[in-house]
C-alpha cells in the first residue's frame, strides 16, 4: 500500500496536489494520510487557502459573544483581518483594514459605536461607513462620505457565524439543515458564552483538526485525562455527509454521569438517557469544530496563518440557566483550568508530530478505522482543490 516518496521538489504544491489526487477515495478500510509534504509546503498552502478557505464557508464565533448592540471582536481569517459586530440592524462583517495606510482599525473585542484607526485616527462607525478624517481637507477628490469599508458576505445558523470570500458559494444554511435536529437538540439558539479561549498553534491546521477528531490517542496522549472516562477504543464514526464528519465519544461502560458532566452546570433539558452518555465530535468543513456535551458545547474556528502555525478560537457554551446559577464564575473558572490540562497534551504531540512529518523519510501512514474522520477532511480537501 506504501506508495514511493514523492519524487518532487519539496515546495512544489501542484505536484503534491496531483498525487493526492490519487489516493483512493471510496474504501476507508484502505485509508491512508494525506503524504507529510501536504503539511510543510508553503505552496500547497497557498493552493489550500486559495482553493478552499476562500471559497467556502469558514466558521468565526458564535453570536452570544456579540450579544449586545456595538459589541464587537476581531479576528485574522486567512491574512484577512476582520471586524464582526452587532449594529442597529443584526450582526455585520467588515474588513478591518484602514482605508487609509491599512492598519488593521478594531483590535481585540469590546462595545464600542465607533472605531479609532490607531495610525492617524481615522474614524468609522458600526455601518463600517468613514465619519472622520482628520486634516484631509486639503485633499483634492476626497469624499469621505464616499469611503466604507469592505463588507463580508456571512451567515448565522443556529448562531454560529461563517463568513465567505466567494460571492456565489452555496448558502451553508441550506448544508447544514440535514445537522438541525441536532442543533436543536442542544438548545443552539438559547446559548451564552461561559468563556473563550485564543491560543497559537506551532504546527498545520490539518493536524489541529484531525486530533480533535479522532479519540484513537486518548489511551497514550490522554492516558492520565481522558482516556479514563472515554476510552478511545469506544469511539466510532458513522455519520457524515458532503458539509460534516462526526465521531461518537461514548461514556465507559458503568461509568458514572458525574464523569461527563460539569460540577456546577445544568445538562441541557430533553436530552434521553443514551444522550447523556455521550458527547460527539463534529467537523464542518473545513475549519469549524464543535464539541456536543451533555451540559456544554464548545465551538472552534480552526484559523490557518501559515504552514506550521495556526490560530485556534475556542468559545464554551451553556446554557442560560447554568449561566444564572450563583457560582457560576468558579464554574466557568474550573472548566477552563480542565480544558486548558487537554490542550496541553494535544499541543505537545501536535508539535512532535510536525516535527517529525518534516523528515524525508515520512511517508503516508496507514489509518485506524478510530481515525476514518481524518481520512474524510483528506476526501473533503481532495474534493475542493480538484475544481
Ligand atoms: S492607517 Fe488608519 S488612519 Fe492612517
Ligand atoms: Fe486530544
Amino acid at each position: 500500500m506504501y506508495r514511493e516518496k514523492i519524487d518532487v521538489v519539496f515546495d512544489d504544491g501542484d505536484s503534491i496536489l496531483s498525487r493526492i489526487l490519487q489516493q483512493q477515495q471510496s474504501d476507508a478500510s484502505r485509508a491512508e494520510t494525506l503524504p507529510p509534504e501536504a503539511y510543510n509546503s508553503d505552496s500547497f498552502f497557498r493552493l489550500e487557502e486559495d482553493k478552499v478557505f476562500r471559497q467556502d464557508w469558514l466558521f468565526v464565533g458564535h453570536e452570544s459573544q456579540i450579544a449586545a448592540v456595538n459589541d464587537y471582536f476581531t479576528l485574522d481569517v486567512v491574512g484577512e483581518p476582520l471586524l464582526i459586530l452587532r449594529n442597529e440592524e443584526g450582526i455585520a462583517v467588515f474588513s478591518n483594514v484602514c482605508l487609509h495606510r491599512w492598519a488593521p482599525i478594531a483590535q481585540g473585542s469590546g462595545n464600542s459605536r465607533s472605531f479609532v484607526c490607531p495610525f492617524h485616527n481615522w474614524t468609522y462607525n458600526t455601518q463600517g461607513k468613514l465619519s472622520g478624517a482628520p486634516s484631509m481637507n486639503q485633499v483634492q477628490d476626497f469624499d469621505r462620505q464616499q469611503c466604507s469599508l469592505p463588507k463580508i458576505r456571512h451567515e448565522v445558523v443556529f448562531g454560529m457565524i461563517f463568513v465567505t470570500f466567494n460571492p456565489h458559494a452555496q448558502s451553508i444554511a441550506q448544508r447544514l439543515s440535514p445537522l438541525s435536529e441536532r442543533f436543536q437538540r442542544y438548545h443552539f439558539a438559547d446559548l451564552v458564552t461561559a468563556y473563550t479561549l485564543d491560543y497559537d498553534c506551532p504546527y498545520n491546521w490539518k493536524m489541529a483538526i484531525e486530533t480533535f477528531m479522532e479519540c484513537y490517542h486518548h489511551a497514550a496522549v490522554h492516558r492520565n485525562t481522558l482516556e479514563d472516562s472515554f476510552p478511545g477504543r469506544l469511539s466510532s464514526i458513522k455519520d457524515d455527509g458532503p458539509g460534516w464528519t462526526i465521531c461518537h465519544q461514548p461514556l465507559r461502560k458503568n461509568g458514572e454521569l458525574s464523569e461527563i458532566l460539569t460540577e456546577g452546570l445544568l445538562p441541557f433539558t430533553g436530552l434521553n438517557d443514551e444522550q447523556m452518555r455521550y458527547s460527539e465530535l463534529v467537523l464542518l468543513y473545513p475549519n469549524c469544530l464543535l464539541s456536543l456535551n451533555p451540559d456544554r458545547i464548545t465551538i472552534s474556528a480552526i484559523l490557518p496563518i501559515s504552514t506550521t502555525a495556526t490560530q485556534w478560537h475556542r468559545v464554551v457554551l451553556v446554557s442560560q440557566e447554568s449561566a444564572r446559577q450563583s457560582d457560576f464564575s468558579q464554574t466557568a473558572e474550573r472548566m477552563k483550568h480542565g480544558s486548558v490540562a487537554i490542550i496541553d497534551e494535544d499541543q505537545w504531540i501536535n508539535a512532535e508530530q510536525q516535527r517529525g512529518s518534516r523528515s524525508r523519510l515520512a511517508r503516508p501512514g496507514r489509518l485506524s478505522h478510530l481515525e476514518t474522520t481524518v481520512w474524510h477532511l483528506a476526501n473533503y480537501l481532495k474534493t475542493r482543490m480538484a475544481e
